[in-house]
């Protein structure tokens, strides 16, 4: 196959039909940097649907990358409560003090220099080089990686077959030096809209002359995916404790490791074995169990099942990194969804 006829047919279907995003550059116009690798952090793991109110919430507060410099952490990881993965909400905000004061404000357009941004792996880099600067890059999403394995039928299983389909990309992406931009977005558009990973719509794909997969008439069959195993289940307890005041009691949890440095409540701690009450509230006598208040959360690479308790009025002393708060100015938006959850059951 020759590889730019691919890409003109792909970016003819790609000037009618591409999306509507909001850190998109209208036709013409050049994209903002800032826009793209912000939309492209918040876009890892997560759908484009979930990110645009983020995203617009981000740009309105912090217009500017500088603004976002300056921005206090806890700020940036209340806004982002919600998105998930929250080591990207650190990583942004430490990238951001790179670009802003030790870059002067200017990304990067080298591959090279884009990965020593915290945050930013190879899919990044070779996305904002791509799409923020028209520079050609192969750019390798999940996505991507789908439309590969159809077009050249791979019958090796993700992931072992992630190089493979990489380098099927690379051979089709060489040479775009007019639309790399361009080029790499349809790849995505397409996989999201045409090339999906169930029912794949190939009476309307533009490239469907070009697909193994089509031509076998199996496409839903790829990717081949090895055999996962079943995700480890953790439990434990999550509290609802109040005070004389009618304060809840909340945590903030270590900097380091999962949802760090977010907003929670008091948890035990978290086991594949039975579930243990936290030291600190153990011995309270007033603590019951709430058989109706019970969370689960699936997250990467365990499932959390966490069984509600609570105390009517709590005196004894709280546990460190633990505080009040008020419940009248309080809505919940700064926690993560696990811990949204138990707020919205319990308010
Ligand atoms: N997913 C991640 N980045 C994207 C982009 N720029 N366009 C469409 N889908 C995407």
């Amino acid at each position: 196959m020759n590889p730019a006829v691919f890409r003109r047919s792909l970016l003819k279907w790609y000037d009618t039909h591409k999306r509507a995003m909001p850190w998109r550059a209208v036709s013409g116009q050049t994209p903002n940097p800032y826009h793209v690798w912000l939309s492209e952090i918040m876009l890892q793991q997560t759908t484009v649907q979930a990110v645009i109110p983020y995203f617009l919430k981000f740009v309105k507060t912090w217009p500017s990358v500088e603004k976002l410099a300056k921005a206090d952490q806890q700020d940036v990881l209340n806004a982002w409560a919600g998105l998930g993965y929250y080591a990207r909400a650190r990583n942004l905000h430490k990238c951001a003090q790179v670009i802003a004061f030790e870059r002067g404000g200017v990304f990067p357009e080298e591959e090279k220099e884009l990965l020593k941004l915290p945050g930013v792996g190879p899919y990044t880099a070779a996305a904002i080089r791509s799409i923020a600067f028209n520079k050609s890059a192969n750019v390798v999403d999940g996505n991507v990686e789908r439309v590969m394995a159809r077009i050249y039928a791979v019958n090796e299983p993700l992931p072992d077959s992630k190089e493979t389909l990489k380098s099927h990309a690379a051979f089709l992406a060489a040479g775009e030096t007019k639309r790399a931009g361009d080029y790499a977005q349809s790849l995505m558009d397409l996989g999201a809209t045409i090339c999906t990973p169930t029912s794949p719509k190939c009476l309307l794909c533009p490239v469907s002359l070009y697909c193994k997969a089509n031509a076998q008439g199996n496409p839903e069959t790829y990717p081949v995916k090895a055999e996962k195993k079943p995700k480890p289940v953790r439990k434990g307890y999550i509290y609802w404790i109040e005070n004389k005041r009618g304060e809840i009691l909340l945590h903030r949890r270590p900097e380091k490791g999962l949802l760090g440095g977010m907003i929670g409540f008091p948890t035990s701690e978290w086991t594949e074995k039975k579930a243990a009450h936290h030291s600190a509230f153990a011995q309270v006598k007033s603590l019951k169990k709430l058989p109706n208040a019970k969370v689960k959360h699936v997250f990467t690479h365990f499932e959390l099942h966490l069984q509600g308790a609570q105390t009517r009025i709590h005196t004894g002393r709280i546990p460190e990194d633990h505080f009040w708060q008020r419940l009248d100015d309080f809505d919940g938006k700064a926690l993560p969804t696990v811990f949204r959850k138990f707020y919205k059951l319990l308010k």
